[in-house]
């Protein structure tokens, strides 16, 4: 949802600023803009497209010299992708620049009052009133102003302001929506995200809400709103920055699908012991999951393993579905907000009304210094590492083992598993790297699969029991890479509806590993066929039955009904990736989609 980047320092702005954007793509890729200060004025370059088209524009009309800027790469709210709407924006005079990520909400009241008061908008974007705010309230210090603008404004927010009449200083704030501050020995950044300054630096501040930091070349300085100067502490980021780089794969996806194995390893070592040490409440009367997107299923996995190994009542429900409906939560509820990015703006919503209602929130996170993280009561992070590809992939995995990790140590406290079935268990999750390695080896036959169904103009995805969201995931999946319409279905419930859909021209997605239901799996295979639908089963190893009932079968290896979610994820992650490649989508950046939604 739109990534900002601005640098100050003593070496060339422009390519710093750009190797910054690019690696903030995944938040937004449909128009992008640069603005530098040379000979104390402001040169820009704003175009629609992606950076690379920027870095196009910029290689014919260069850019002069300079060691300051600030740029952005967006994905669209208030306006439509194109030149005049993309960052920077700018004042009136010119001599004030923003970009910005978040939502100005009361844009409109903001903007009339503005123009009555003769300031000229171009755009059709809430960003413009911040840049003419500032200059409204401009009386030669560019941090004064920016406080006073914001305080006028409702809504999220990260900036990234220069002046021509400052041009030695950026000035930053947030509320609501990522920034960092950052230093190392190449000079200053503000960014939305740490993977745009691991080239340089190591030490960042993640400011706080409503606060402002100014960045000049004596260092970086913090305010408050009352324009009181306030403490910081650097944090120090351990991933290199090989980890948000490509690493000899073609896409991100597929890199970051083939980091499972290593991700669940580092999750059951260090991961599990913080899981382990945290202490339970005893007196939970019911879990509330809250997430969105691919972090949503894995909550609806959560509710099978919880609700089976604590006997404790979990209910699922999408963030943006939660917070406005009044939900029965109080003391005795332990909410679980799950998120890749701890940025969602939904899920936080959904935190803080929790919160408001006297839950206890405990998160399973991705991003550390996110604002989740800050916002909960105790945080579980997936360690899976920056994971840039849109679709989501290992932060789905790593946040289903936290799951499994986090009932199987809830039960124990609560005494509902004997020690055998937890010592078994443990067992099983121990054996789910090698096998998960081992699926990835066998990628030739999800593959050819692929290859195969590629032009089909619609898939439904079937599963039951604990594999019912993994169906449903396979379905986000594919839609969201390949654009095919798919639908994920619990399979018992084809005959209430999804049937009628069936025909030669669409391809149906069984998962049917061993389990105590797999013979009512094959009758709604059967059904499928007698109406001539393409299937595509998902089995154990060594079922050689299943090949008499459908033409194509991915096998994965033979595991406990209950821990397959964790292995039947990779062949419908490969399967949607090797479509959306033969469909020649953009796979990391999926038309009109955002790695992280920070608006709701
Ligand atoms: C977006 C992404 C999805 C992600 C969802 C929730 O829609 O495209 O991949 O699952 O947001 O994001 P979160 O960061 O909260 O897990």
């Amino acid at each position: 949802m739109c990534g900002i980047v601005g640098y100050i320092g003593p070496k060339e702005a422009v390519p710093i600023l750009l190797s910054g954007l690019k690696r903030l793509e995944y938040r937004g890729y449909d128009s992008a803009g640069i603005a530098v200060i040379s000979c104390g004025k402001i040169h820009s370059r704003k175009i629609p497209g992606k950076i690379n088209d920027l870095i196009g524009v910029i290689a014919k009309e260069p850019l002069p010299k300079a060691g300051l800027g600030i740029a952005h790469t967006r994905w669209a709210t208030h306006g439509a992708p194109n030149k005049v709407n993309a960052h920077p924006h700018s004042s009136c005079d010119r001599k004030i620049s923003v970009v910005h990520n978040g939502i100005i909400e009361n844009y409109l009241k903001l903007k009339e009052s503005l123009i009555s008061e003769g300031h000229r908008f171009v755009s059709q974007t809430d960003t413009e009133v911040l840049a003419h705010l500032i200059e409204k309230f401009y009386k030669g210090d560019l941090k004064d102003a920016v406080i006073e603008a914001i305080k006028k404004v409702e809504g999220s927010f990260a900036l990234g302001v220069v002046s021509a009449d400052e041009p030695d200083k950026i000035v930053c704030a947030r509320q609501d929506s990522p920034l960092i501050v950052a230093e190392g020995r190449a000079g200053r950044f503000i960014a939305s995200d740490v993977p745009a300054i691991l080239e340089h630096c190591r030490r960042v501040v993640y400011l706080k809400d409503r606060e402002v930091a100014v960045l000049d070349n004596n260092g970086i300085r913090v305010f408050d709103l009352n324009k009181r100067e306030v403490r910081f502490k650097f944090d120090r980021v351990l991933m290199g920055a090989q980890s948000a780089q490509k690493g000899g794969f073609p896409h991100f996806m597929l890199k970051e699908i083939h980091e499972q194995p290593a991700v669940l390893k580092r999750l059951l070592s260090s991961g599990a012991r913080e899981i382990r040490r945290f202490s339970y409440p005893r007196k939970i009367k019911n879990i509330v999951i809250v997430a969105c997107g691919t972090a949503y299923h894995a909550g609806l996995v959560g509710k099978y393993i919880i609700e089976s190994l604590a006997r404790i009542p979990v209910a699922v429900d999408l963030s943006s579905e939660f917070r406005y409906r009044d939900p029965i939560v109080d003391k005795g509820t332990l909410v679980l907000a799950i998120s890749q990015s701890g940025e969602t703006a939904d899920t936080l919503a959904a935190v803080r009304e929790a919160k408001k209602k006297g839950a206890c929130v405990v998160s399973i996170c991705n991003v550390v210094g996110s604002s989740l993280t800050r916002e909960s009561d105790h945080v579980f992070y997936t360690l899976a590492g920056p994971e840039i590809g849109v679709a989501s992939t290992k932060a789905y995995t790593a946040q289903l083992a936290v799951l499994y990790m986090f009932g199987l140590e809830l039960a124990r406290s609560l005494k509902t598993i004997s020690q055998n079935s937890f010592k078994a268990s443990w067992k099983v999750l121990n054996s789910i790297p090698a096998l998960q390695a081992e699926i990835l080896k066998a990628h030739r036959s999800v593959e050819k699969v692929g290859r195969k169904h590629h032009k089909f103009g619609s898939f439904l995805f079937l599963g039951r029991n604990i594999n019912f969201p993994s169906a449903l995931e396979g379905a986000l999946k594919l839609k969201e890479i390949s654009y095919i319409p798919a639908e994920g279905y619990a399979a018992g419930e084809m005959k209430h509806g999804p049937i009628a859909l069936i025909d030669e021209y669409r391809a149906v997605v069984c998962i049917a590993v061993s389990s105590r239901i797999y013979d009512k799996m094959i009758s709604n295979i059967q059904e499928i066929k007698a109406r001539s639908g393409k299937l595509i089963a998902i089995a154990s190893a060594g079922d050689k039955a299943i090949r008499t009932h459908v033409s194509e079968t991915i096998f994965i290896p033979k595991i406990d009904e209950f821990f397959s979610p964790l292995l039947v994820a990779l062949p419908l992650q490969m399967l949607a990736y090797t479509i959306a490649v033969s469909r020649k989508c953009p796979v990391d950046q999926p038309r009109n989609l955002a790695k992280s939604v920070t608006v709701e």
